[in-house]
């Protein structure tokens, strides 16, 4: 593996490696603090969309693995000068680079990045692309649970249209035999869906007895044209996760949400901080897949 642009890419055992690498990693961080497995490597860091999950655990995983970061967004750099991104990545190589981790609100952009780059790409989130570091947590997080997925399935809720964890949890999950079913509304959930190979639904009431869990995705207001959503109050109504539905779920189902939450929209408060929710397990997560990410392009050969 060269690059990390998309789980489209991926095969199931490519899939797996990582999740074992990750689980390998988590462990030996725990044990020993810190592994030196990229000592002397520079990882730039090159968020040009928000974000605070996947670049502080980027930048964590970098750091438990003896690399040194090289972080810049779009405010305060000179991409906000008009600065391109490939002369972005060439300041940044010339700086000593010898990963880019690119979040970017343009779907693709990674993909280009790597086309024209002699060292791994990886993709932190392209528009509404992939996101596919977050299907690797997501997957860790329910095998912590679960064990073996073959046979599990897994209900994703809410704004589909927009959403990158979505694309790339359908790539990732059914590859290691996991049902997946996505429900939203007509407006956030066009037919369309069905094109990635998963079923489609249009009430979260019809998923929620089905599902060993249930991803609830956050409201993406700054990606949607107008009138694509009810008022908040008819939404979190229709289609938020809240007690009353929480204590339809079978006991042992989980709660995940991608994060950031919108707390009393798509996921009641005390949902997201009930029992059921591995939430937070999910942010920790992100630090041992990011490290497994990070070892497996550029120290594939280490153990
Ligand atoms: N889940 C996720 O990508 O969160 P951030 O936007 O905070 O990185």
């Amino acid at each position: 593996m060269q690059h990390l642009v998309g789980l489209r890419e991926l095969d199931a055992p490519q899939i797996r490696r990582l999740l074992d690498r990750a689980v390998e990693l988590r462990a030996r961080v725990k044990a020993e603090g810190a592994v030196d497995l990229l000592r002397g490597k520079n990882i730039g860091l090159v968020f040009l969309e928000p974000s605070t999950r996947t670049r502080f655990s980027f930048e964590m995983a970098a750091r438990k693995l003896g690399a040194d970061v090289l972080a810049m967004s779009a405010e305060g750099s000179s991409t906000s000068k008009g600065e391109t991104l490939w002369d972005t990545a060439k300041t940044l190589r010339a700086h000593g680079a010898d990963a880019f981790v690119l979040r970017h609100k343009y779907v693709g952009s990674p993909h280009q990045l790597a086309r024209r780059v002699d060292v791994p790409v990886i993709n932190a989130g392209d528009g509404i692309n992939e996101h596919p570091t977050q299907a690797l947590l997501d997957a860790l997080t329910l095998q912590d649970h679960f064990g073996d997925l073959k046979g599990r399935t897994v209900a994703i809720v809410g704004d589909l249209r927009h959403s990158r964890v979505t694309r790339s949890n359908c790539f990732a999950l059914p590859r290691l035999g996991v049902r997946v079913i996505l429900a939203g509304p007509g407006t956030l959930c066009p037919d369309s869906m069905s094109s990635l190979g998963v079923e489609v639904r249009h009430s979260i009431d019809e998923v929620l007895e089905d599902a060993d869990a249930v991803m609830m995705l956050r409201i993406q207001r700054e990606r949607m044209a107008p009138g694509m959503l009810p008022s908040d109050d008819e939404y979190a109504q229709i289609y938020g996760l809240d007690m009353a539905r929480l204590k339809r779920l079978r006991p042992g189902t989980l709660v995940m949400h991608p994060g950031p939450m919108n707390r009393g929209l798509e996921i009641a408060s005390e949902v997201a901080d009930s029992t059921s929710s591995v939430i937070f397990e999910q942010k920790a997560n992100g630090v041992a897949v990011r490290m497994a990410v990070l070892a497996e392009l550029l120290r594939p050969e280490a153990t």
